[in-house]
């Protein structure tokens, strides 16, 4: 069936921005004009200094030279290629007009600061060479940083008002949101805090409880809703669903923690195979920042370990811990279409979804969607077309305009610092644990 045949919004509700279900919709930075996007820029860069501010005090100067880990970056070095993303793309690319149809390779003009390309472009420089880089000092990192957005609100202040002149203000801000986010595994990871700048803490109690059973039928999956998309979101394209029933809310510790009581850690049968070799390099026989106690589970929230809240999502799970939960309880993975589906209707029709407070783990691989074509920044989604498994949702730590339904995060199935967690299905006949209902069957 070609795509053209189907009316999108007759599929599934006309509703591309929404958090917990319709309850409060918050415009989304996709669709914002200069004015909003200005002012998006601006209390960004605040909140990222501010953290920054919160990795010197809690680590103090010396101690950002934090030692190699596969899943950090030097927060310096990091700081400095926030400042880069934005002045090659914006200030220094004479293509910036032309949005997603930008020559990626146009010659750029030169950097304020010397060899930039040579430190900071993420492309170029590999992770383990950023600890061997002779950087610059704080000072002249955020002096570099504040010359580029003094540019970048000039150009923005100028521009037109068409999508294609502010796709790259809306990536540059998105990028630097993503940044923002992983200072916060970060230091989750390294067991500080970063003071009164950090997005959120924890998640919430959940709040909906039980199942929808939601109608099958033909779901437009990936985005058609005009401003900005990522590249890997598009083209939409119709996926038949059969009918499912998917949690309203992610799955709690209170119904996580059973499984590890019952031995779930210690039974090979009930993890995949890359599950059960992932586990067996792991000292734990449960998730990691929780422990048990005599006074009962505790959770260890940036440093600090506190009582478990069994009400709020269990966090800090890899995809196989998800997965082998799944086989345990006698349910599946979501795969991304059914979650998307569900989120979009759950909108439209005013039903209790709960997202957006932990990254959920699904059943489907992180693949180009029919038609996918990269966008300017090329490795943003194409070298990670690896099988990993796609996240929807997003988390506390999230820039609350960056969250949306179509949105596909896309972390290796092992990670475990990412505030991730998942939601289940109910296996309907003739399904396993692991199937994957959506793309399987898309048309
Ligand atoms: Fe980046």
């Amino acid at each position: 069936m070609q795509i053209e045949e189907l009316n999108m919004d007759s599929v599934i509700p006309a509703v591309e921005s929404g958090v917990r279900s319709s309850a409060t919709l918050p415009i989304h930075v996709r669709h914002v004009g200069r004015e909003a996007l200005q002012a998006a820029l601006m209390s960004g860069r605040e909140q990222l200094l501010a953290l920054f501010d919160g990795f010197e005090s809690a680590l103090g100067r010396d101690g950002l030279r934090i030692g190699f880990d596969p899943v950090l970056n030097l927060p310096l070095w990091e700081l400095g290629h926030i400042g880069w993303f934005e002045e090659y793309w914006l200030s220094r690319n004479p293509d910036r007009q032309r949005g997603v149809a930008c020559d990626p390779g146009a010659s750029r003009a030169a950097s304020a600061l010397p060899d930039a390309d040579k430190l900071y472009d993420s492309s170029n420089v590999l992770h383990a060479q950023r600890w061997v880089l002779d950087l610059p000092g704080v000072e002249a990192t955020r002096g570099y940083l504040a010359e580029v957005r003094e540019s970048t609100l000039c150009l923005l202040h100028d521009s037109g008002e068409s999508d294609g002149e502010l796709y790259f203000f809306r990536l540059v801000l998105l990028h630097e949101d993503m940044h923002r986010e992983a200072w916060h595994f970060m230091a989750q990871h390294l067991g500080v805090d970063l003071g009164l700048a950090m997005v959120g803490r924890a998640p919430k109690p959940i709040g909906a409880h039980g199942e929808w059973l939601v109608a099958g039928g033909v779901h437009a999956l990936g985005y058609d809703g005009g401003g900005f998309a990522f590249d890997n979101e598009m083209r939409a394209h119709p996926v038949a669903l059969d009918e499912y029933s998917i949690d309203r809310a992610p799955v709690s510790w209170s119904r996580f923690l059973p499984f590890i009581r019952s031995g779930g850690y210690e039974t090979e049968n009930l993890w995949t195979a890359a599950g059960w070799a992932w586990r067996r390099r792991q000292e734990r026989t449960h998730p990691v920042h929780v422990r048990p106690t005599e006074r009962g589970w505790q959770q260890r929230r940036f440093g600090e370990w506190v009582a478990l809240d069994p009400d709020t999502p269990a966090l800090h799970l890899s995809a196989h811990e998800a997965e082998a939960w799944c086989r345990w309880a006698g349910r599946r993975l979501p795969s991304e279409a059914e979650w998307e589906a569900a989120a979009l209707q759950a909108a439209g029709q005013n039903e209790p979804f709960e997202w957006g407070d932990v990254w959920e783990w699904t059943a489907s691989p992180f693949v180009p969607y029919a038609g996918f074509a990269p966008h300017p920044y090329r490795d943003y989604s194409q070298p990670w077309f690896d099988g990993r498994p796609v996240l929807r949702g997003g988390s506390f730590a999230t820039a609350q305009h960056m969250k949306h339904p179509r949105y596909r995060n896309f972390f290796a199935a092992d990670r475990t610092d990412v505030f991730a967690g998942f939601r289940s299905c109910t296996l309907m006949q003739g399904q396993s644990p692991l199937s994957d209902g959506g793309l399987s069957s898309a048309l």
